[in-house]
């Protein structure tokens, strides 16, 4: 105790000691008392001078002696005392673990921490704290465990750190930390997670990191770092994890980092890379994940690669890279599921005619890889991933309303908070009745009787910038959208441990999963489909013509499609959606999408126009007459046999055969419409506008054809069904 005090700045020490004064005359446990009373984080009701013993509170233990040692608030809602308050004086002389992880905690981190010198374990992630790290933090020697992560803290890393030698544990990302890393953090000989992600934090990576021969994960991405990849990087045998993702790091990828014997993700992605590939990178068996992508990487890529056979997911996406590969030493890959090579320019994927022959045909890559690969393998994954639930992760928090985190608008009377939080036990699993493009989605009755769904993003998704970054644009673009045919957006909270937007609630649930069951299906008769895509246009329609600028979806599906009681539908899920520029005719952007509904220019010029909604709406549509996703007959569109297929062959077999005339000419129409939208040049599909004028225009027959004549072929070319009308 003593010696803690010596370290304290003079002006701590005098307060110290002037709380002390107060308390001469109170024994050990009598202080550590009166300093929780005095924290403000337990109530009156809880605690006050008569208490004599502090260890029967909630979320604390003490030793036999009755002194506290383990506090864990984490969870519980501080209503924003500071930090300051609870280590107003050094009363806390046996405590190891302080767990106060997302409790709205304000204020700085005071120098007084240095007090709690027993401390192994200190999480104060996931509060607003403000001000830099003190220095003092050096006197807490004994720990192992320090998350700081998900504050406001500023300033630079204190070279103090490196004197936490025994610290395994090191989070501090998702602050704004700045300066550079210092050299002393390769002292921490013991440290396993070192998370420095989402700061700005700049210089060089000193060299001093590769001392961390026990590290497991290395997270730095999400900064401003400049210079090379340090040549010893090997030198991190344990090393599962390496993320340096946007940042400004240059120079080549250096070959001694074929030495991660158990690395299983590289992400080097958006960089200033500027090497080639190392052949070294060849020899990491235990690789899943590969990004390079948005670099400046030349030169060939190693076949070699192809043969690892732990390697799911390849990006070498947006480089310099060139040069032919077979197209054969793609399919011989067993293992990779996911491959971007596409903003290489000169990079082609070749197709050897035969076996001695000296032709080369080039395949439009991009396209021929995602459907290679993709279509087989990302569309079972979204089959099995969208259908149900499994998370259990919302925590149980108590976020306050105060700001602008919680906005609930726009419905007869007030959505509470609390009422959310009521209604489905804390976000419990048995409310919950699917999983989006990202979180999980709830049902919850509000006291009122109302039923609404909530959409909220797992805890790790919270933290991840990109689905963060939906998150905010969903509500920004459905805060500008109404329509019928799409999902009202009624709030939102953001906190930053419980994100969850409120929407109108759509009883029967995804398209995707209609179509799924036989006997939803069977009850989605022909007039039903037919509705269903008209109310698909007219929301597409109203996106792309009546707002301005006009909005993009980017990511029509039938997952994305929800139907009510009535089975009528609205388009849902915004996460991706974009607003156009209408002064410019193409857009460049990040890849968004589901595979097997992308338009193929999407997928490899990066270009977003409408014309891409356009094109999913056409596998929407079809996979709706089909009953199933309609693979086959995209991938094999330009084929005798697939244009030789009857309209009748394809349709959906749970139902009979439209009969009626108005079924018959509905389902034509939708058919026709269906292949025009999925024509591979974007200019040649219709907008949606034209579309949703010809479902309004219904004087004319379509086709003098009986209706078991048609093929696709007639339907992929509108003229001959045209002349037929005559
Ligand atoms: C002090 O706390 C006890 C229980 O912890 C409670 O019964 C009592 O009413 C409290 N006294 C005051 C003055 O708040
Ligand atoms: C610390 O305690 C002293 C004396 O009890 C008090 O005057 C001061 O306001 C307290 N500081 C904080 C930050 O609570
Ligand atoms: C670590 O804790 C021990 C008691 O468990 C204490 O004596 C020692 O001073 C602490 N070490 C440091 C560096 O604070
Ligand atoms: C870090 O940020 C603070 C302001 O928060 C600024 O005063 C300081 O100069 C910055 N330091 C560096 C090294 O950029
Ligand atoms: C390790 O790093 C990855 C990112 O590269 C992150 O997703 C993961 O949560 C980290 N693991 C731990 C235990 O911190
Ligand atoms: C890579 O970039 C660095 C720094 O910008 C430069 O000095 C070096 O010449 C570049 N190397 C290559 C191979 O382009
Ligand atoms: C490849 O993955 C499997 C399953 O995850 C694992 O058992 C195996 O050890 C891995 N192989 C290597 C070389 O890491
Ligand atoms: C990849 O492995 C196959 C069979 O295991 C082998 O025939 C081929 O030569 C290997 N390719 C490269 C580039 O190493």
């Amino acid at each position: 105790m003593v010696s803690s005090i010596s370290i304290v700045s003079f002006a701590a020490a005098v307060a110290i000691v002037a709380s002390w004064a107060s308390q001469l005359v109170l024994g050990s446990v009598e202080k550590e008392t009166k300093a929780l009373l005095e924290s403000g984080w337990w109530s009156h009701e809880y605690l006050n001078s008569t208490t004599t013993t502090p260890c029967n509170l909630i979320a604390i233990t003490c030793n036999a002696a009755g002194s506290v040692t383990h506090i864990s608030m984490n969870g519980y809602n501080l209503y924003q005392t500071k930090l300051g308050r609870f280590l107003n004086g050094s009363s806390f002389p046996n405590l190891v673990s302080l767990n106060v992880d997302g409790a709205g905690l304000i204020g700085s981190i005071p120098p007084e921490i240095a007090t709690l010198s027993k401390l192994t374990y200190l999480d104060l992630s996931g509060n607003y704290l403000t001000g830099s790290i003190p220095p003092e933090i050096r006197e807490l020697g004994n720990l192992t465990h320090l998350d700081l992560s998900d504050n406001e803290l500023h300033g630079p890393l204190p070279q103090a750190l490196g004197h936490l030698s025994k610290l395994k544990n090191l989070h501090l990302m998702s602050n704004g930390i700045n300066g550079s890393i210092p050299p002393e953090i390769g002292n921490l000989k013991n440290l396993e997670i070192l998370e420095l992600q989402n700061n700005h934090l700049t210089g060089a990576l000193p060299s001093a990191l590769c001392d961390l021969t026990n590290l497991r994960n290395l997270s730095l991405g999400w900064n401003q770092l400049g210079g090379s990849m340090p040549s010893r990087i090997g030198d991190l045998k344990s090393l599962r994890s390496l993320q340096l993702c946007y940042n400004r790091l240059t120079g080549p990828i250096v070959p001694s980092l074929g030495g991660l014997e158990n690395i299983e993700l590289i992400d080097l992605s958006e960089n200033l890379f500027n090497g080639s590939i190392p052949i070294e990178i060849c020899s990491l068996s235990t690789l899943t994940r590969l990004d390079l992508s948005y670099n400046s990487i030349v030169g060939q890529i190693p076949f070699q690669l192809f043969n690892l056979t732990n390697l799911t997911n390849l990006n070498l996406a947006f480089n310099n890279l060139n040069g032919n590969i077979p197209s054969s030493i793609l399919q011989q890959s067993k293992m990779i599921s996911s491959i971007y090579l596409d903003g290489n320019n000169d990079l082609s994927i070749i197709d050897k005619v035969g076996p001695n022959s000296r032709k080369i045909r080039i395949i439009a890559f991009t396209v021929s890889i995602i459907l290679v690969f993709s279509i087989l393998v990302l569309i079972i994954v979204t089959v099995v991933r969208k259908c149900g639930c499994k998370y259990k992760t919302c925590q149980s928090l108590t976020p306050s309303k105060n700001g602008d985190i919680f906005s609930i608008w726009n419905y007869d009377g007030n959505i509470a908070y609390e009422d959310i939080i009521q209604a489905t036990e804390d976000f419990d699993i048995r409310y919950c009745i699917g999983t989006g493009g990202y979180g999980s989605v709830y049902r919850a009755q509000l006291p009122n009787g109302k039923v609404v769904a909530l959409k909220k993003l797992h805890t790790s998704e919270a933290e991840e910038p990109a689905l963060k970054k939906s998150f905010t644009n969903e509500v920004k673009t459905l805060t500008e959208l109404k329509h019928r045919n799409i999902v009202r957006l009624y709030g939102f909270c953001s906190h930053k441990r419980c994100m969850f937007l409120i929407y109108q609630y759509m009883e029967r649930g995804s398209l995707f999963c209609v179509l799924n069951n036989d006997a939803e299906a069977k009850e989605l008769d022909w007039r039903k489909r037919v509705n269903i895509v008209k109310g698909i246009v007219n929301a597409l329609s109203y996106m792309h013509h009546d707002c301005t600028p006009p909005i993009a979806h980017r990511d029509v599906t039938t997952n994305n499609v929800l139907l009510n009681s009535e089975l009528e539908a609205v388009v849902a899920d915004f996460g991706t959606a974009k607003f156009l520029d209408p002064d410019s005719s193409t857009q460049n952007t990040i890849f968004a999408g589901t595979y097997g509904y992308v338009a193929p220019e999407a997928a490899y010029a990066m270009v977003v126009t409408e014309k891409c909604d356009v094109y999913s709406f056409g596998v929407v549509a079809l996979e709706t007459l089909m009953g199933k996703h309609p693979k086959e007959v995209l991938s094999s569109l330009s084929s005798s046999s697939t244009r030789n297929l009857m309209l009748t062959e394809i349709l959906d077999k749970r139902l009979s055969t439209p009969t009626s005339r108005s079924d018959v000419h509905n389902v034509v129409l939708v058919a026709s419409i269906v292949f025009a939208c999925l024509h591979a040049n974007p200019q040649n599909r219709p907008t949606m506008e034209t579309v949703s004028k010809q479902f309004l225009d219904r004087r004319t027959p379509l086709t003098n054809l009986c209706f078991q004549e048609i093929s696709i072929g007639h339907l992929m070319n509108p003229q001959v069904l045209l002349s037929i009308n005559g």
